[in-house]
């Protein structure tokens, strides 16, 4: 129900801090429950941050069943949930000729869903992303995620009180 169609108008910003990993995944879930078919979203933040487990939650929010492991060795995974999702890592990405070996352009066909580990490690603007989230370890178990998105999708986040 609360899908959004498309995003529409201005960008905005939100910081959220979680405190547990199901916390960071829940978020990830929501914002899966969320987004539009043919939406970007670019992760960044160090090893351990959170980013995968942000996708699992974020996979979940999309009706995937399959297990969601970190491409970090195979570069990219496939799923189907309500929506084909298509999961980058970046991390080691050895120059763009290999980004656009792996495809990452072609997934973008504003049908998928294409989220993006390492999307810092990209020249800024190459992948025309709709979502920033950027994960920063504050704690053992303490993580703040600041996320950059359409106001569409930042309003509907507030209102499901994730912070
Ligand atoms: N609040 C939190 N959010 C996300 N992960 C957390 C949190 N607290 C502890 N962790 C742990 O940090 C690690 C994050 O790993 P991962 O998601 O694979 O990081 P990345 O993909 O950014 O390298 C996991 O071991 C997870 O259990
Ligand atoms: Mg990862």
């Amino acid at each position: 129900m609360k899908r959004l169609d498309r995003f529409e108008g201005g960008r905005a910003q939100l910081v959220l801090k979680s405190g547990s990993s199901s916390q960071t995944e829940h978020m990830g879930r929501v914002v899966g429950e969320c987004i539009p078919a043919g939406t970007v979203l670019a992760l960044t933040g160090g090893l351990g941050a959170g980013k995968t487990v942000f996708v699992k939650g974020l996979c979940k929010g999309l009706g995937v069943r399959d297990r969601v492991l970190s491409p970090t060795f195979i570069l990219l995974e496939e799923y189907r949930g309500v929506l084909p999702v298509y999961h980058f890592d970046l991390y080691r990405l050895k120059g763009t000729d290999e980004v656009e070996e792996i495809g990452v352009l072609d997934a973008i066909d504003g049908t998928n869903v294409v989220v993006v580990e390492w999307a810092d490690r990209l020249p800024p603007g190459w992948l025309g992303e709709d979502i920033v989230v950027n994960l920063e370890v504050v704690g053992e178990n303490e993580r703040r995620l600041a996320l950059e998105a359409p106001i569409d999708l930042i309003e509907l986040l507030k209102r499901e009180k994730l912070s």
